[in-house]
């Protein structure tokens, strides 16, 4: 498939629409976050029409190259990539940009891509995860973030295939505390974070209340997949939210339509 050279944007609460705009200006030039003490949190994801995230375990063949190409752009914009570790178990976390957002990002004095966090309670992984690319890349710093409560042959294990570990306080669940997380992210200079999922992660970032926004790519497949608790309870892991939308782009051709929304979470 080629890229089209422009996407229709349907709807945006702040500019002038409808009108065409060109495919590499989509998401390019977002606004500041607002200084809130914290990092400015997005969330990012593909779901089919009928609301899977996953085929197969494997959520890179939902949307089209367009939403590859946007999900790239977005990693421009940030300065870290937030993931759960079901998210590395089942796939592989590669937080890289366009090489023309590489380049301008570099221009400005930044890293050429965005760090790689993975959150994980465990940080218990296989050999194969291990092997995988978010710890074999040289491209973009990986970090693991976990508690005193996972091993500590695991987390040497961890760094020995060539990730970082933080250990953060664990909260009253025990579980990785995500306030805790992003103050140390905002301390280290992570102002914009973009989480790329699961359902599982996302749902503690809202019930965190540190969710500000949600870019969603909607694609017009029916996946048929069975629900499965976990996993297949919708982007947000089952949790509730109030959302605004700020915009609606589309892709338009005679044989794929797909939609690109952004909201924002209401508080
Ligand atoms: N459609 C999309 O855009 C998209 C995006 C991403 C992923 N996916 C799909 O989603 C599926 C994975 O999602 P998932 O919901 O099962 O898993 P997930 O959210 O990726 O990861 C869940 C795991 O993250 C760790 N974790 C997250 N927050 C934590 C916290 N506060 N404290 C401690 N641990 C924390 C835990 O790891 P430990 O078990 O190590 O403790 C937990 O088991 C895959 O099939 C993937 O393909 C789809």
């Amino acid at each position: 498939m080629s890229l089209p050279a422009v996407l229709t944007l349907a709807y945006h609460a702040r500019e002038p629409h409808p009108r065409e705009v060109p495919l590499e200006a989509v998401y390019r030039d977002l606004e500041a976050p607002p200084p809130t003490g914290r990092p400015h949190v997005v969330l990012n994801m593909v779901q089919t029409l009928d609301g899977a995230v996953a085929v197969e375990g494997k959520a890179w063949q939902i949307g089209s190259e367009v939403d590859h190409y946007l999900f790239r752009t977005l990693r421009g914009w940030a300065d870290a990539v937030l993931c759960g570790a079901g998210t590395l178990r089942q796939n592989d976390i590669v937080a890289v940009t366009h090489p023309h957002l590489q380049a301008a990002r570099a221009a400005a004095g930044r890293p050429a891509n965005p760090a790689a966090f993975v959150v994980s309670g465990r940080a218990e992984f296989s050999d194969a995860v291990l092997r995988k690319r978010f710890f074999a890349h040289r491209e973009f710093a990986s970090v693991v973030i976990t508690t005193e409560l996972s091993r500590a042959a695991d987390r040497r294990r961890v760094e020995e295939a060539g990730a970082e570990v933080w250990v953060v306080p664990a909260d009253a669940s025990g579980e990785v505390d995500l306030e805790a997380t992003l103050g140390l992210l905002a301390d280290r200079g992570f102002g914009r974070v973009l989480a790329e999922g699961g359902p599982a992660t996302n749902r503690r970032l809202v019930e965190a209340q540190v969710l500000d926004e949600l870019f969603l790519t909607v694609s017009p497949q029916v996946a048929g997949v069975p629900a499965r608790p976990g996993i297949l309870v919708g982007i947000l892991g089952g949790a509730q939210v109030g959302l605004a939308l700020i915009s609606e782009f589309q892709y338009r051709d005679p044989t794929l339509r797909e939609w690109y929304l952004r909201f924002a979470v209401a508080r």
